[in-house]
């Protein structure tokens, strides 16, 4: 049986590894994630309460952490609302899928600093506990009413169209549509924006790399509307600069 199903009845996050996260100047934090205790039972209801308020208040603690990601989540949410149009899906999936982008690694607060922003690579053990935000993201959102209907995908955003992602190594269209969307949009964003370690990518450079992985790592279709999108966006702000310029 899978671990994530093997979760005892109570536990804590702090065995997920946060006991070794530096916190400040986000004090609060050691509050938070000694509250949000993931359980099941007849506390589940009353645990699960309260955390909804904290969860919120995680995320931007987080957010506030994780200064790499600034500005992320708001290009995130535009871009997998864009694709989400683009095939059909309903308004309240696309409120959820923004909540998705919000959230789909709040499960980094369970990562140790020392793994999180570290400069080169990772060790294969460390890249094993970088992964488990994906589990660790699920318990806290199935412990907030706000999360819960998006625990499953926080579980899945890092499966690969072709099997080699995790936890489950889902393949294809057992991935739920809205983690393959998320992972073209991540990676997309990811690759065009600076990190401490490297200069962002150019968008056609982006692309190639998409393209490449089509198939791979990411649903093909998808990237082929994705790409689609992200260049009639780009002809557009074209047009609309013209114009200004034209005006001013
Ligand atoms: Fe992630």
């Amino acid at each position: 049986m899978n671990k994530i199903l093997q979760t005892p009845k109570y536990q804590s996050v702090s065995q997920w590894g946060m006991q070794s996260m530096k916190i400040n100047p986000l004090q609060r934090l050691t509050y938070l994630k000694k509250q949000i205790i993931i359980c099941t039972g007849k506390s589940y209801t009353r645990i699960r309460a309260r955390h909804s308020t904290n969860v919120q208040t995680l995320s931007k603690a987080f957010e506030a952490r994780d200064h790499i990601s600034e500005g992320h989540t708001d290009r995130l949410q535009s871009l997998v609302t864009d694709v989400a149009v683009t095939i059909g899906l309903s308004n309240s999936k696309l409120t959820d899928l923004r909540i998705f982008a919000q959230f789909h690694d709040v499960g980094k607060v369970g990562i140790p600093d020392r793994i999180l922003f570290k400069e080169g690579p990772l060790t294969a053990d460390e890249i094993l506990e970088m992964q488990r935000h994906s589990e660790i993201g699920f318990r806290i959102a199935q412990s907030s009413w706000d999360l819960a209907h998006i625990a499953d995908w926080i579980l899945k955003h890092h499966e690969w169209w072709n099997g080699d992602g995790y936890p489950f190594g889902l393949k294809g269209e057992d991935i739920p549509v809205e983690c393959r969307i998320l992972a073209i949009a991540d990676a997309y964003d990811a690759m065009t924006n600076d990190r401490p370690y490297r200069q962002a990518l150019s968008h056609d450079e982006a692309v190639k790399e998409l393209k490449k992985n089509a198939g791979v790592q990411f649903d093909s279709k998808l990237v082929e509307n994705f790409i689609n999108i992200i260049e009639e966006n780009q002809s557009r702000n074209r047009g609309w600069r013209q114009f200004l310029l034209h005006q001013s």
